[in-house]
């Protein structure tokens, strides 16, 4: 092993470490330096700017107690393949009304993690105004997982999130390992706080989260081959799969949700798909959950999104499996509502060991398939 260090971007600290080559060799520039492994330390107020400049150059990225300024995007798109991302240190946003991402990660084969205590903290209270992404403040979205290709990224702790946190977009094989989003300052205040939004990807697996939010969990308005497991969701609305439609990519299937726990949220197990709009989930399991502290239903499945009165049946529901699905709902939320749009829209439904209790039984579903049932 050959040891060397330089200064050669004029960063705060560059030490490399040569080790195996890659396995792809660069093919054009300074092969020899995109060879090397190097690992390159930003930090601070200038952090986030030189990080952005140089990253192509490293194989191991240390982002130590970075400030990001506002309105800025700390931006590892584009990374080398192969390279390691470490947070370390509390990462810190500056406050701005915009949109973001905060920080936005794309590559293959790239390693996000964090050193011990480290967290992003998203300063969310300054944006926090009771209106979430429908009106008031304009807030950053938190962290684009856009085209990550067996990827990982483990053991992150995001806090305070102004508004959405993991967006995971035209992703493949990309394993999200136990992360923590503790959004539960607001309360009061957060809205639209979803931990994971997932669209157009492909082999996600998100195991060992635990998410205190003021919205969905997880939602999952299209994709393939998509595992949560081993969860805890509190304060939210839910594991979800929607809302499915009006977007370029409406297809759900083969989604596993199991072996989590959904607490003190709106709801537990829920499956909206927009009035209208056409698309399909298909091939849906949850399997192994259990709620506590529901306040509107346990399970929801309905067709008629977003609130139109009208169920319809341009995005069938089927092949849907619920397997020891169990807990309950306050008194007065409501254990099971299922609304479909026809006897064909929501089909192959199987559900075993469904039992939900505590709260009202609902006299309003409407096309339920033999398999399910409303009043428990
Ligand atoms: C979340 O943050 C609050 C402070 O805002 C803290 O009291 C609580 O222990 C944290 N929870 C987790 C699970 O980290
Ligand atoms: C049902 O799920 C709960 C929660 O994951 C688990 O503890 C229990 O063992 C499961 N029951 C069966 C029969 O598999």
């Amino acid at each position: 092993m050959v040891y060397f260090s330089s200064l050669l971007f004029g960063l705060s600290a560059i030490t490399s470490v040569l080790a195996a080559p890659a396995a792809a060799p660069a093919p054009t520039a300074a092969p020899d330096l995109a060879k090397r492994a190097t690992t390159c330390t930003f930090s601070g107020s200038s952090g986030a700017s030189l990080a952005s400049k140089s990253k192509t150059s490293c194989s191991t990225i240390i982002l130590s107690a970075v400030a990001v300024p506002s309105g800025v995007t700390l931006d590892l798109t584009g990374l080398t393949e192969g390279t390691h991302v470490i947070f370390e240190g509390i990462t810190t946003f500056g406050y701005e009304e915009w949109s973001g991402p905060l920080v936005s990660v794309s590559g293959t084969d790239i390693t996000v993690t964090q050193t011990s205590g480290a967290y992003l903290d998203g300063g969310g209270a300054s944006w926090w105004d009771g209106e979430g992404s429908n009106g008031g403040k304009t807030k950053p979205k938190f962290f684009y997982a856009h085209n990550m290709i067996s990827s990982s990224i483990t053991g992150i702790y995001i806090y305070n999130p102004p508004v959405q946190v993991f967006s995971i977009d035209d992703s493949t094989d990309l394993t999200l390992t136990d992360i923590t989003i503790n959004g539960s300052a607001g309360d009061s205040l957060g809205a639209n706080t979803d931990g994971f939004d997932i669209g157009s990807s492909t082999s996600i697996t998100i195991s060992g989260a635990n998410v205190y939010n003021q919205d969905d969990c997880v939602a999952i308005n299209s994709g393939t081959t998509i595992v949560f497991t081993g969860g805890v969701c509190s304060g939210g609305h839910g594991l979800s799969v929607g809302s499915v439609g009006g977007r370029d990519d409406n297809t759900v299937s083969g989604v596993t949700f199991e072996s989590s726990e959904v607490k003190d949220s709106q709801n537990g197990v829920r499956i909206k798909t927009i009035s209208g709009d056409t698309g399909s989930v298909t091939g849906v399991t949850y399997k192994d959950i259990t709620l506590s502290g529901i306040t509107d239903y346990g399970i929801v499945i309905r067709q008629d999104y977003d609130d139109t009165g009208t169920a319809t049946t341009g995005v069938p529901i089927t092949n849907l499996i619920l397997d020891n699905v169990s807990g309950t709902v306050d008194s007065t939320g409501t254990n099971v509502w299922i609304y479909c749009g026809s006897s064909s829209s929501c089909e192959d439904w199987t559900w075993t060991e469904v039992t939900v209790s505590g709260g009202k039984t609902s006299s309003d579903c409407t096309y339920v398939p033999s398999g399910a049932s409303c009043s428990d």
